[in-house]
C-alpha cells in the first residue's frame, strides 16, 4: 500500500546487512539472524526462536499465514503501531525505527518473563522480512490473495513469485484517474465475487471555465477489479485524511494495534471483527459490520477481520503529525465519542 511508501522505500544498503543463510540441503529454504532472533521455515512452519531467561524459545506459525502477515508487513511499511503476525509475535512501527517483540503482547508471556523485544533501524528490519519474503515464497503462493485464489504456500522450496511481492506500490498522491497519479483498473478483471456491481464511470460536466480541474470515477468500479485482499490503499488525500478503500475475503492476516482511532465504513457485505486489548490481547468485543455500517475502532484496542464473502471496507485513517504522543499522554481519549 502507498500508506508510507517512504519507509518501505528504505536505502537498499541495507540490503548487504542482511544475515542469511545458505539454502537448507533438504528443505531449500535459508534462514535468517536478525539480532537476537532467528526466523526459518520448513514445509509447513515459519520457526521464530528467541533468548530469555537464560534459554532459547521458540514459537512456530503456519507458513501461509506467516507470509501472508508479513507481506502486510512490508507493502504498509510497518503501518501505524502495532502490526501482530499472531498472539506472540509482531513488530511495533517507531516511525524510523521498528520493534520486533515475541510474546511481549501477550498477557500470559509477558507475566511468565519469557518474551523478548529488540529494536532495529527501519532499513535493516525491512531489508531482513523483503528477503524472507522473497526466499520463502514459492512460484505459485501469492500471499496478497484470496486462499481460493492462489495455490499452496506448503512443501519445499519451488520457484519465486518476485511478481506478486512486489505489486504494492501503488502511491495515490491526490485520487485514482488523474494524470500524472495512480491509474484506474480497467486493464484488472472484474472479481468472481463482484460480477454484480455496476461498470459505470460517472459523467463529468465541467462548467465554462472549470474545464480538466473536476474529476470522478466510481469506487465501486475500481474495488470491484482489486486483485489483492487486506491492503488498503491510499484512494484519496485530503492534507490528514487519507481514505483507504480495501477488499477483503478469508481473514485478515495480522491483529492491528492501533495508535490512533481509525474509522471503518462497509461498503458491501459483511465483516466480523475481533477485538482485544491492545497490549495483553484479552478478548473485548466482537462486531458484525453490515453494509452502511460505520465504526471508530478505538486508540487501545487490536482488531483482526473475517469476511466470508469478498467485501468493500473503507479504512479512514488520520495522518496527522504526533498522533502516537497525543494519545499516549493522555491529551487525547483512546475513543472519539463519549457515550
Ligand atoms: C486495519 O488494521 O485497520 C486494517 C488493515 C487491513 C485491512 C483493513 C483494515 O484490509
Ligand atoms: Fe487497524
Amino acid at each position: 500500500m502507498a500508506m508510507l511508501e517512504a519507509v518501505t522505500d528504505a536505502p537498499s544498503l541495507a540490503h548487504d546487512e542482511v544475515n542469511a543463510s545458505a539454502p537448507h540441503p533438504v528443505t531449500g529454504y535459508r534462514s535468517f539472524k536478525l539480532g537476537a532472533f532467528e526466523l526459518s521455515r520448513d514445509e509447513y512452519f515459519a520457526r521464530i526462536t528467541w533468548p530469555a531467561k537464560g534459554q532459547t524459545r521458540s514459537h512456530l506459525i503456519p507458513a501461509d499465514a506467516f507470509l501472508r502477515a508479513m507481506m502486510r508487513d512490508v507493502a504498509w511499511g510497518f503501518f501505524y503501531g502495532w502490526v501482530n503476525f499472531d498472539h506472540v509475535i509482531g513488530t511495533h512501527n517507531h516511525y524510523g525505527n521498528v520493534d520486533l517483540y515475541a510474546g511481549t503482547f501477550n498477557g500470559v508471556l509477558k507475566a511468565a518473563e519469557v518474551n523478548y523485544t529488540e529494536n532495529f533501524e527501519t532499513p535493516l528490519i525491512m531489508a531482513t522480512f523483503k528477503a524472507i519474503l522473497r526466499d520463502w515464497t514459492n512460484a505459485v503462493f501469492d500471499p496478497f490473495a484470496a486462499p481460493q485464489e492462489t495455490e499452496t504456500a506448503f512443501g519445499r522450496k519451488k520457484g519465486d513469485n518476485i511478481e506478486a511481492i512486489e505489486r504494492f506500490r501503488i502511491a495515490t498522491k491526490r485520487m485514482p484517474g488523474l494524470k500524472d497519479d495512480s491509474p484506474l483498473r480497467d486493464d484488472l478483471p472484474v472479481n468472481r465475487h463482484f460480477a454484480d456491481v455496476n461498470q459505470d464511470e460517472p459523467e463529468v460536466h465541467a462548467a465554462d471555465g472549470f474545464e480538466g480541474q473536476l474529476h470522478a470515477f466510481s469506487l465501486f468500479k475500481y474495488l470491484s477489479r482489486s486483485d489483492v485482499t487486506w491492503n488498503p490503499s491510499v484512494s484519496s488525500v485530503c492534507q490528514a485524511s487519507l481514505f483507504c478503500p480495501t477488499t477483503e475475503e478469508f481473514i485478515l492476516p495480522v491483529f492491528h494495534g492501533n495508535d490512533r482511532v481509525e474509522w471503518f465504513l462497509q461498503m458491501s457485505d459483511v465483516i466480523v471483527w475481533d477485538v482485544a486489548d491492545k497490549d495483553d490481547g484479552n478478548p473485548r468485543a466482537r462486531i458484525t459490520m453490515r453494509p452502511g455500517d460505520i465504526c471508530a475502532m478505538p486508540a487501545d484496542i487490536r482488531h483482526q477481520g473475517y469476511s466470508t464473502k469478498r467485501s468493500m471496507l473503507m479504512v479512514w485513517e488520520n495522518a496527522t503529525p504526533n498522533l502516537p504522543q497525543r494519545y499516549e499522554s493522555g491529551e487525547l481519549t483512546p475513543y472519539p465519542i463519549e457515550f
